[in-house]
């Protein structure tokens, strides 16, 4: 029996964060959730604050979390939770992999990159400033020597223990030569500890326009925070949608598995969220917790019912509901398991 804290999040979060858990119900793996409902807006109506200190001890005291997504205001209002949550629990490491399923429409063929993005610094480190007087606002691009290290070094490390052919360093160090400079600096002296991997390092502009033309010519990406996002949002487009990829941040001690997608508030309610993503950051969390075959189950009644593609949501061409597409791959792991 495993413990785990589970933070279902608000907009489309609850729907997907209740398809996983039935998922992995359906694996046999006996889970004791320790729910937490109120964060973000919910916390701040209940709390007065979007991240209760409770939320924290929880996934502290359990190490492993699942989360589903939380709304984050535009432009003001109470500061990213994710972001916030990532940084707290120093969960440097952001895996997010983006591998084309059968049966899907889409130009590419034989896509399947592993994102690794910098997760607790970069521009989103959360120094920002506004003059009022002068009408100027900053916001600080902190990147450190450790910090890019760590990252690094795990990026290396998984792409020599999972057999992987190539890993590309994204940055920006033509024009922001400090910052990204030092990225791409620490880049270079690790893969020359790695003479093992394929390295090699691309500018993000040119990154982003190669992506979409032939995508098939990349295998793993590390990068800083900013493009990491950006980057996996594109790719997750080129899989299918947001709808499609996982993620998983990971520090030393600490895991919290969560989909690269928002809340998405145009189909909250509707019952049109595709649950794949956080269907696949339970498969991520069960082999990160040693549950190797029932991950891997999930993976195959997942790609089974692509393959089949009679109980799709929408985002990916099908009509069948949330709930009608969970049950699809609840029955199918079920059959494999008899
Ligand atoms: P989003 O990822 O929520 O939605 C972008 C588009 O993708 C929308 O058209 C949406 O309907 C679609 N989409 C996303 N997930 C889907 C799914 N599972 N099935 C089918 N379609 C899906 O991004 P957006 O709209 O920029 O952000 C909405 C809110 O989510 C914001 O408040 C943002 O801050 C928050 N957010 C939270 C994240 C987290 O909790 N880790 C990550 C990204 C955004
Ligand atoms: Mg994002």
């Amino acid at each position: 029996m495993y413990t785990i804290t589970l933070i279902p999040g608000d907009g489309i979060g609850p729907e997907v964060t209740d398809a996983a858990c039935k998922v992995i119900n359906a694996t046999g793996v006996n889970v004791q959730w320790e729910r937490f409902e109120d964060v973000g807006f919910r916390g701040i109506e209940k709390f007065g604050h979007p991240l209760p200190d409770d939320v924290l001890s929880s996934i502290r005291k359990n190490r492993i979390a699942l989360k589903g997504p939380v709304t984050t205001p535009v432009g003001e209002g109470f500061r990213s939770i994710n972001v916030s949550l990532r940084q707290k629990l120093d969960l440097y490491v952001n895996l997010r992999p983006c591998k084309l399923l059968p049966g899907l429409l889409t130009p590419f063929t034989g896509v399947d990159l592993v994102i690794f993005r910098e997760n607790t610094e970069g521009l989103y480190s959360g120094i920002e400033s506004y003059d009022e007087r002068l009408e100027i606002a900053d916001s600080i691009a902190r990147i450190t020597r450790k910090g890019s290290r760590r990252i690094l070094r795990y990026a290396f490390e998984w792409v020599l223990a999972n057999q992987r052919k190539r890993l590309t360093a994204v940055h920006k160090a033509n024009v922001l030569k400090l910052s990204t400079g030092l990225f791409l600096e620490e880049a270079l002296a690790t893969a020359a500890e790695y003479p093992d991997v394929r390295f090699d390092q691309f500018i993000v502009d040119n990154m982003a326009m190669q992506l979409v033309i032939k995508p098939e010519q990349f295998d793993c990406i590390v990068t800083t925070n900013l493009f990491g996002d950006i980057l996996s949002d594109l790719c997750a487009g080129l899989v299918g949608g947001l709808g499609m990829v996982p993620g998983a941040n990971i520090g030393d001690d600490i895991a919290v598995f969560e989909a690269v997608h928002g809340s998405a508030p145009d189909i909250a309610g509707t019952s049109k969220a595709n649950p794949t993503a956080l269907i696949r950051s339970a498969a991520l969390l069960l082999h990160h917790i040693g549950e190797t075959e029932a991950s891997v189950q999930i993976e195959q009644a997942v790609t089974r019912a692509y393959e089949e593609g009679t109980s799709l949501t929408p985002d990916v061409g099908g009509t069948a509901s949330t709930g009608e597409m969970t049950d699809e791959i609840v029955h199918l792991i079920t059959d494999m398991s008899n």
